[in-house]
């Protein structure tokens, strides 16, 4: 195990009817701005209980942070707070308004263009707002972490940031809220938190066994109860069981003291600032290629995740691991995630943009080896075709 420390100070408060407790979670002094995405918020009814809940509470609303939330979008939020004084922000959606809000607590309170920050990836960020969630979605692990990642439409592009003083001060996380969503959402917060403990996991061996095991029974649960959460969108246990496993899976705890990867989740970012696929659309084309093309140096952990995930004892190392990656791929089409560039209407004559983007973005060391170069992600598109 390496050496790591690990900070977490999202407050949880998790189960059905949750939403009643913002009055003791948020400060009753507190002028609210409350942000949410499109429509679903308010049609579902979760933006009245919400606005229920802060009772006397000064509050204003801010919506329209679209999927993939974009700066553009957001600077108008910013300069509502920094208008109105806002001192508090409440978050009412999925990962995109959770990071979304995220940006704008910092953004409210920097100095300086506040595209900086992500240039910086969050490391110049010295104060921000205190903000909670009401999360929707069961996906990002955004509820519980510091990461955010925003979207610059007039550059396309779409870069991460992360800082210590963007941790959400607490998350609601009521599984009842998750009853609404369509199943293309469902499916793509499967196979995003299945990818998120990937990328933490299948490295190579690090004497950190029970990371290990960890990882193992989040993506054992996923395998679980993935169908399940689509076939019967109102079982509670099983929606219940999804949303801790998302937040779970990103909120640091798999992930300290352990080598990461992250190389699926940069290229991916790529696939969707040109090409407007789902983030967990992405994650699905490339995750099966990019453990292929990297075989050798991540054969170690290939072999004890198809031995331990997927039960596969028989045959040589190089058989378990490439019969571990085709049960990756099969698991995200069953629950009706595509897997090949080509699904998504994206062929041969898409790659070299894909390529120089990832370049310009400075993404040319990618992985737990740094050894993940435009050369070898080229190799990983050609496959997905
Ligand atoms: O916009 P509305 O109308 O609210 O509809 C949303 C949106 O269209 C809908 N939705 C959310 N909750 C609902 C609902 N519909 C019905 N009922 C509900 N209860 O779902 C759609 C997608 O929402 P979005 O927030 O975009 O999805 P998700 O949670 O998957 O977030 C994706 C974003 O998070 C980023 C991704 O890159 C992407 O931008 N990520 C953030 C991470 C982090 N902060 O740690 C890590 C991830 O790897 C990821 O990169
Ligand atoms: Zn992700």
């Amino acid at each position: 195990m390496q050496d790591f420390s690990f900070y977490n100070p999202t407050r949880i408060e998790f189960g059905a009817g949750k939403i009643a407790s913002l009055d003791q979670l948020v400060p009753a002094s507190a002028h609210v701005l409350v942000l949410y995405g499109g429509e679903s918020a308010r049609r579902t009814g979760t933006l009245d209980e919400v606005t229920a809940a802060l009772g006397q509470r000064k509050v204003q609303l801010f919506g329209g942070i679209e999927p993939n939330p974009s700066f553009e979008t957001l600077m108008e939020a910013v300069d509502l707070v920094r208008r109105n004084n806002i001192d508090f922000l409440l978050a009412v959606g999925g990962g995109s308004v959770i990071d979304g809000t995220k940006f704008v607590a910092a953004a409210a309170l920097f100095e300086g263009d506040p595209w900086e920050i992500l240039l910086s990836m969050g490391q110049n960020i010295e104060k921000a707002l205190s903000f909670g969630t009401v999360l929707t979605l069961p996906a990002t692990g955004s509820e519980m972490n510091q990461g955010s990642v925003i979207t610059r439409k007039l550059l396309q592009a779409k870069l991460p940031f992360k800082s210590e003083r963007v941790y959400p001060r607490f998350s609601v996380l009521d599984p009842v809220k998750t009853y609404t969503l369509p199943a293309r959402q469902v499916a793509n917060g499967v196979v995003d938190a299945f990818v998120h403990v990937m990328e933490q996991y299948l490295t190579y061996p690090a004497q950190a066994p029970v990371q290990d095991r960890f990882a193992e029974g989040l993506l054992q649960t996923l395998i679980e109860i993935g169908p399940k959460a689509l076939a019967e969108p109102q079982d509670y246990q099983t929606r219940a069981s999804l949303m801790w496993t998302a937040t779970l899976a990103l909120n640091g705890l798999i992930g300290a003291g352990v080598p990461q990867d992250w190389a699926t989740h940069m290229l991916g970012h790529e696939l969707t600032a040109l090409h407007h696929l789902d983030h967990a659309q992405t994650l699905a084309v490339v995750l099966p290629e990019m453990l292929r093309q990297r075989k050798a140096s991540k054969l170690g952990k290939l072999v004890q995740y198809a031995e331990r995930v997927w039960n596969i004892h028989q045959g040589s190392d190089d058989h378990k691991a490439e019969a571990a990656i085709e049960c990756t791929r099969d698991f995200f089409e069953s629950v009706g995630v595509k897997t090949r560039l080509g699904d998504y209407g994206l062929g041969t004559e898409h790659i070299d943009g894909i390529i120089a983007s990832l370049e310009k973005h400075g993404m040319v060391a990618l992985g737990e080896h740094d050894d993940v170069t435009p050369a070898l992600c080229r190799r990983v598109l050609l496959a997905s075709l």
